[in-house]
């Protein structure tokens, strides 16, 4: 059993609280809340298992954080995940979220994050990976060191389509990921900032 403590915290959303792995810096291991349905919980996790035999090597980056199955720990059942960490200097990766939240102090340029989405909405196209909850919380930012980024989608992977075309033809896939991307209008890091807006209209920029 892993023996999880305060000082292995990294973050939290309303569903899950995220800590660093204690035997291992590259993973980071999520606990659900108490309050939260073992059967939202388990969505995502019954995704990862659909998707499981994809073939990494054939995509152009890692885009959404690799699942490593359920673990024993202090604080219950624990969910295994790779830990987002930057090319760069080796920091957990900030979210998007974390980069708008800078403001003016934000130290990278759009035409970087505008590069990263494109090609996060390529692959999704390409390899039929879904995501039902693309806010800027759920993808880090991972930078490398060439300058550019790489978005990786920390959470939230996966669909509720019924008749599942989208698994199965790119046609399909690339309909849904483009409506997707458009309704919710997160093409670029200012759609990004203007949904921030209409989530939360005290949201300032
Ligand atoms: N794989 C990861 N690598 C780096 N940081 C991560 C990773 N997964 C989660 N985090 C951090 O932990 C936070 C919470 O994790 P996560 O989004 O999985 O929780 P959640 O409760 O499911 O979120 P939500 O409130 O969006 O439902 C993220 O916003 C991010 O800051
Ligand atoms: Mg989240």
């Amino acid at each position: 059993m892993i023996q999880l403590s305060e000082s292995d915290y990294l973050a939290e959303g309303y569903a899950r609280t995220c800590y660093f792995h204690p035997e291992n810096e590259n993973l980071c291991i999520k606990i659900g809340k108490p309050e939260v349905e073992k059967s939202h919980l388990y969505k995502e996790i019954n995704y990862y298992k659909k998707i499981k035999n994809k073939q990494i090597a054939t995509f152009d980056y890692p885009f959404y954080a690799m699942y490593h199955g359920v673990i024993d720990t202090n604080l219950g059942e624990g969910f295994v995940y790779d830990l987002i960490r930057n090319e760069t200097n080796q920091e957990v990766s900030k979210t998007l979220l974390n980069y708008i939240s800078m403001k003016k102090d934000n130290p990278i340029e759009d035409a970087v994050f505008n590069e990263a989405l494109k090609s996060l909405k390529a692959q999704m196209i390409k390899h039929k990976v879904f995501a039902s909850d693309l806010r800027p919380r759920n993808i880090c930012c991972k930078l490398l060191k060439n300058g550019t980024m790489q978005m990786i989608i920390i959470d939230g992977i996966g669909h509720r389509d019924f008749f599942p075309v989208a698994d199965w033809f790119g046609f399909f896939a690339k309909r849904k990921v483009e409506r997707r991307f458009q309704s919710i209008h997160i093409n670029t890091i200012d759609d990004h900032r203007q949904l921030l807006k209409r989530l939360y209209p005290n949201w300032s920029y």
